[in-house]
């Protein structure tokens, strides 16, 4: 089965219907209104466009992310605010995402989780990636919470983030109040470690650091939780597909080999990452609420609309997966947004990338390649996941 058709299989493993159907809405056009669910936008240019007009598109309102998660996560978390409290909240938090910061935080937390892999795999053990990569996220959200990273406390990290996460569905714009019951008590228990550590103010936990940052409890508490949302299950969807893609098309070899230390590495490393980015588009959509009339790619638009930006349709029609190909300027970081809303997450997500990929290049240098024996898609997921991507040396 080729790359695109394993994409295809994840896609709709997660969203059946949905999926098909926002794909074959690029035959009706580019901006197209879909009752129901809203106006949907499968090209990068107007992506963009809605992405960085916040005086009429906003994060804040009807079918907006706010109606999902302010009940869960109260009112100032990034992703529902806007304007100036959005910048400086996000000014407050930049510290904990420079390069240095973030390296220091995947240094700490995720370096022993993935000691011994390619020994393992040298010894010609299988691994799976999809729980390898799970632990590498739980531990990187147990170092977010300050919790010590038990075996236990990492397994119910992932299981708490995908258990909120998974309750979201696009055809509903908020979510019922069980389901905000039950995600604020499965965030109040994954939180409680967090309070513990800004409260005794430690500077070496991110909680600690928020405080030191000059964040309010409320505001660091939100972050936290934030971040757990929005950072676990994307790289949990990437980091498998990236190596599943680059396999299925010849990269993975050249990927593995490439030394970061060095330009050409570097770049390498950097341009396969990218496209797969740009094929996976790990967040598939993207919403917004309209605040004032507008026209988006030549449909009207009134306050109160939901605009659903396909970022799936987007990045994906810029071509086949190519890393030497050049890359489009309308749809490149669109995988990450665009505008205030960028993801604040990138340089992390980025780092956790290459903990997984330093961490099997040891298996190139040993002049052996790794190769996909076995992998199943994920289902009913809101981001499109391998279940399991089983490799060997090979
Ligand atoms: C491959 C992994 C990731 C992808 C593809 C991704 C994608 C995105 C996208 C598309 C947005 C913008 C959404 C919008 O404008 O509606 C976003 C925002 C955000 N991301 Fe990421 N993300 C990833 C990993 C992470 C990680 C690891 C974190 C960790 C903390 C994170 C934290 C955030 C936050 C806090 C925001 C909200 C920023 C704001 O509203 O100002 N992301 N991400």
């Amino acid at each position: 089965m080729t790359a695109l058709a394993w994409e295809e299989r994840i896609q709709r493993g997660a969203h059946p219907v949905v999926y098909p159907a926002i794909r074959g809405l690029r035959r009706l056009g580019p901006v197209v209104r879909v009752p129901g669910i809203g106006v949907v936008v499968s090209d990068a240019a107007t992506a963009r466009e809605v992405l960085l007009d916040t005086d009429h598109f906003s994060k804040v309102g009807p079918g907006a992310p706010s109606e999902l998660w302010t009940p869960v996560l109260g009112p100032s978390v990034l992703l529902n605010m806007e304007g100036s409290d959005h910048a400086r909240l996000r000014r407050s938090l930049a510290g904990l995402f420079t390069p240095r910061a973030v390296r220091e935080l995947v240094a700490v937390s995720v370096p022993e989780v993935l000691a011994g892999l390619p020994e393992r795999l040298l010894a010609g053990e299988r691994v799976d990636v999809v729980a390898e990569t799970a632990t590498t996220a739980g531990t990187v959200i147990c170092a977010m919470t300050g919790l010590p990273p038990t075996d236990t406390a990492v397994g119910e990290a992932m299981t708490a983030a995908q258990s909120i996460v998974g309750l979201v569905r696009l055809h509903r714009r908020s979510l019922t109040p069980s389901q905000v019951r039950h995600a604020r008590a499965v965030l109040a228990r994954l939180s409680a470690p967090a309070l513990d550590a800004y409260r005794s103010a430690d500077p070496s936990t991110v909680p600690g650091r928020m405080r030191e940052l000059g964040l309010s409890e409320e505001e660091a508490m939100g972050a936290v939780g934030a971040f757990v949302l929005t950072g676990t299950e994307t790289i949990q969807s990437f980091v498998p597909r990236l190596v599943a893609l680059a396999a299925d098309t010849g990269w993975l070899d050249r990927l593995l080999a490439a030394d970061p230390s060095t330009t050409e590495g570097a770049a390498l490393r950097g341009r396969v990452v990218e496209e797969a980015l740009r094929i996976t588009a790990p967040t598939p959509v993207m919403l917004r609420s309209v605040r004032a009339p507008a026209t988006v790619g030549g449909v009207r638009v009134r306050a109160g609309d939901r605009i659903v930006i396909a970022t799936i349709s987007c990045c994906r029609d810029a071509g086949p997966f190519d890393p030497a190909a050049p890359v489009d300027a309308a749809v490149r970081h669109l995988w990450f947004g665009a505008g205030p809303h960028f993801c604040l997450g990138m340089p992390l997500a980025l780092a956790q990338v290459d903990a997984v990929l330093d961490a099997l290049r040891p298996v190139a240098d040993a002049g052996r390649a790794v190769a996909v024996v076995h992998r199943s898609v994920a289902r009913g997921v809101l981001i499109p996941a391998y279940r399991s991507l089983v490799v060997e040396a090979a």
